[in-house]
């Protein structure tokens, strides 16, 4: 694997010369350095068209092979307290490939990868990098789900990731034409990577049932919400397959919840702040599991998370704030459900057998028309966690990615890389 990868990005050099192993498995093309000049335990490298990045003697020594990295799994090997001493860096340059060469004392000299020095620099190693970035969508400007001919999907990696990129980008991507099977969309998802298990069971049904284990599993309406508000991270991702309908009614309804909070936000501003501040309570009412989280209904946990939305009134238990804030926290979620339903934001649209939508369960608003329990609605399900997605996504993309820091590399000027190695110092 290792060898393989390093031919691919090995793109600008000699015949004969082995490239330095880097601390990941992406095919990143050679960006030889023009300098590198060694300070206060730093190295500052520079390129031919002006990017400069400060990397950290540590930070090399557990990232390079020769010192801490384990060739194999390229993962470094150091704990902090094998580290050594910042001094112990004794020299830094640019041998005539164009690596960087650096020495600690009483060790051999290294050569260091220098297209995963600019991957750095130019702060592709962030988690939504190489992700496309979310495309924010109402009503008008997206009537019904981004399409796509699923027939092929599970032969063809050109259909996953166009679907994988609409899942991200838009939140929501239907994928028409597939196998009418009950075991398909565990197929499906399981080749994309883990399924996220749940008490529902890793694949499960949802139909009018005599005795349902919830509101999905009856005929009646079902408002705006999002699944699983009582998980501490609530599932990333939900998948539906219908594999029959035969009823009148039942459309689905979807609204994206980033359009929803920021109109909140901009023409609500009381309720947004009632929304995103005030805690709930939310418990599932199940007889086999008891599953309890708390948190507000915009949740956007901390630096760095995306947007949850914890919006399932059925599993709502209760207010956890002054009761002086209840009033107001009532009124904000009435707000929220009279903008998740807006014709504004919310769409319909059927489900035909063959048919399979995937949502961003934390930030799209699903709901469901009630339906007659005359005929048969059977829907097929099961969810998977954002990191499983993202990281499928990311391997299908590398090609693409190493080729857009090829070309990126090749430009004469470089004004948004240099704007980005600002915000990366390791
Ligand atoms: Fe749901």
């Amino acid at each position: 694997m290792a060898s393989q990868v390093n031919e691919v990005s090995d793109i600008r050099r000699g015949e004969d010369a082995v490239p330095p192993l880097t601390p990941d498995f992406i095919p990143h093309p050679w960006c030889p350095l023009d300098s590198a000049e060694l300070h206060d335990g730093f190295v500052t490298v520079r390129w031919p068209d002006g990017v400069t990045f400060e990397a950290y003697g540590l930070w090399l020594a557990e990232n390079v092979d020769g010192y801490g990295l384990e060739p194999i799994v390229r993962e470094s090997t150091l704990e902090p307290t094998d580290l050594p001493d910042p001094s112990a860096l004794r020299s830094a340059g640019v041998d005539h490939d164009g690596a960087l060469v650096v020495e600690w004392s009483e060790r051999p000299a290294v050569r260091v990868h220098p297209g995963w020095l600019r991957h750095v620099a130019d702060g592709q190693h962030l988690p939504a990098s190489s992700l496309p970035a979310p495309v924010v969508w109402t009503a008008a400007d997206q009537p019904e789900p981004p399409t796509i001919d699923g027939s092929k999907i599970l032969h063809d990696e050109a259909v996953l990731e166009a679907w994988l990129t609409g899942l991200v980008e838009h939140g929501l991507c239907r994928l028409t034409d597939t196998p009418v099977e009950l075991d398909f969309v565990g197929r499906l998802l399981g080749m994309v990577g883990p399924i996220r298990d749940t008490n529902f069971g890793p694949v499960w049904s949802v139909r009018a049932d005599p005795e349902p284990n919830s509101t999905a599993n009856t005929g009646l309406n079902l408002g705006q919400h999002t699944d699983l508000p009582t998980r501490e991270t609530p599932p990333g991702f939900q998948f539906l397959h219908c594999v029959e309908n035969s009823v009148d009614g039942g459309w689905s309804r979807m609204s994206d919840g980033i359009a929803v909070t920021e109109a909140i936000r901009a023409e609500q501003p009381d309720a947004y702040a009632a929304l995103s501040t005030l805690d709930w309570v939310f418990m599932n009412r199940a007889r086999d599991a008891e599953h309890v989280w708390i948190g507000p209904i915009i949740d956007r946990g901390s630096t760095h998370q995306p947007l949850t939305l914890r919006a399932f009134y059925p599993v709502r238990s209760a207010p956890h704030m002054d009761p002086r804030d209840i009033p107001r926290a009532y009124e904000s979620l009435r707000v929220f459900a009279r903008y998740a339903s807006d014709p504004r934001f919310q769409i319909r649209y059927p489900f035909r057998a063959g048919d399979l939508v995937g949502f961003d369960n934390r930030r799209i608003l699903h709901g469901r028309d009630a339906f007659e329990s005359t005929g048969h609605r059977h829907l097929r399900g099961c969810y998977a966690d954002h990191d499983d997605i993202y990281s499928r996504l990311r391997v299908l993309r590398r090609p693409t990615v190493a080729s857009g820091a090829r070309h990126r590399m090749q430009r004469s000027s470089a004004p948004d890389i240099a704007a980005n190695s600002d915000e990366v110092s390791v």
